[in-house]
């Protein structure tokens, strides 16, 4: 039996620290998961659509590349003027690899 390979994130929120254990298919997205883990109003409104914006993260830092923010993110996150690369919608991102030992700050 082959063991599914832990992702760990550490997540920021409001000053406080903590570490969230998860794998590869766990969760369809990052907004799941945080959604699961660390529910808060008005946060993923849109479940997931890529339109609503409640769902904005900081990542600060990741053991890879994180993909290119697609069609819908690029459209929301720029009506909000938010350029920085750093700001991502958590439903538009996969776990995986690339979100391993990763810093997230949520930005609520
Ligand atoms: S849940 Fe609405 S944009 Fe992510």
């Amino acid at each position: 039996m082959q063991l599914k390979e832990e992702i760990l994130i550490n997540l920021i929120r409001d000053d406080q620290h903590l570490t969230i254990r998860t794998y590869h298919g766990e969760y369809r997205n990052l907004m799941l998961l945080l959604f699961d883990q660390i529910y808060y109003d008005d946060f993923g409104e849109c479940k997931g659509m890529g339109r609503c914006g409640t769902c904005i993260v900081q990542i600060t830092s990741s053991t890879a590349p994180l993909p290119p923010r697609d069609r819908n993110e690029n459209t929301t996150l720029t009506k909000l003027d938010l350029a920085d690369p750093s700001l991502r919608l958590s439903c538009q991102l996969l776990i995986d690899r690339s979100l391993h030992n990763s810093t997230i700050t949520l930005l609520s």
